[in-house]
């Protein structure tokens, strides 16, 4: 009787060692999620792409395209601080002497300010880069994906960054009845057409800003409101005049622009 009793004690302390060791693994396993909860894991970054379409040097040339833009923003930064102040005179007004060199280098200033981006990443010449004709500067981004990232990693436009060196002297879009063709407009398909602006170049420019592919402000007056905050804020009063920035901005303005805006489901067209 003795041994069968201990072989039946034996019998049962493997079973409850048994049924404990697979109760621990049981724990174990439904323990697991529980210890990678949303907040440690980073946000995932998006990438719908099939592999091998984001290229495996695009962050580090994305921060060397930002590294060259700062370089020139100080350039242009320093070029005004040299510039002789234009004098304002005359009825309508204009600045004389050094006008024209004052808006243009307002013009470099806002074409390299990466602040016109929630967050601050993104500047107009992240695509539009003078040593390749305006157009995008990331060799490898041309060579795969094309359309280049935004200020949301990796939310990318819909096609190549245009050159735009003779873009602001396109005319107005226009048909021409003689040749039977269409002449003038900014993009590749001319739809912004200047009609209303009697200029394409000044129609295309305020779509970037709030592109949520592009530069993702979740509405325009966020451009103003960090120019507003700019340090080259005096240059763009004197250019566009004293009062270009009486605006009584919201406490939470900035929360709200540093916040990107949503992508849409169809895409808008500026
Ligand atoms: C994320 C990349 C990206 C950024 C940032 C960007 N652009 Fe562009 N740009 C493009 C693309 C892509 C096109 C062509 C779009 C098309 O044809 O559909 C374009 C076209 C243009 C054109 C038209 C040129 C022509 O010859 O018709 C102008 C002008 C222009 N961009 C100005 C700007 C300005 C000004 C900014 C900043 C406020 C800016 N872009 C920021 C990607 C970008």
């Amino acid at each position: 009787m003795r041994p069968r009793i201990l072989i039946r004690l034996f019998t049962a302390c493997l079973l409850v060692l048994g049924a404990l060791f697979i109760f621990r693994g049981f724990l174990a396993q439904s323990e697991t999620p529980q210890t990678h909860t949303p907040q440690a894991t980073p946000a995932p970054i998006y990438n719908p792409y099939p592999p091998g379409i984001l290229p495996a040097d695009l962050n580090a040339e994305i921060a060397r395209v930002l590294r060259e833009i700062d370089v020139i923003e100080e350039r242009a930064i320093e070029r005004w601080h040299n510039l002789t102040p234009p004098v304002l005179t005359g009825q309508p007004p204009i600045l004389k002497d050094t006008g024209t060199e004052a808006v243009e280098t307002l013009g470099e200033l806002m074409q390299y300010d990466k602040r016109i981006s929630p967050l601050r990443n993104q500047a107009c010449a992240s695509c539009h880069m003078p040593y390749v004709a305006f157009s995008g500067p990331i060799p490898s981004v041309n060579l795969t994906m094309i359309a280049y990232p935004g200020t949301v990693h990796f939310r990318a436009g819909k096609r190549q960054a245009q050159r735009y060196t003779y873009a602001p002297f396109f005319p107005v879009l226009q048909y021409n009845e003689t040749q039977g063709l269409f002449f003038g407009g900014n993009f590749w398909d001319s739809r912004a057409t200047g009609y209303l602006l009697r200029n394409p170049d000044a129609h295309q420019s305020q779509g970037p800003p709030v592109d949520t592919q592009e530069m993702g402000f979740p509405d325009t007056a966020c451009i103003t409101f960090r120019l507003s905050r700019s340090v080259y804020r005096p240059l763009f009063e004197l250019v566009w005049g004293r009062g270009a920035f009486d605006i009584a901005f919201p406490p939470d303005t900035e929360q709200i622009c540093e916040t990107p805006g949503r992508p849409h489901p169809v895409k808008r067209c500026l």
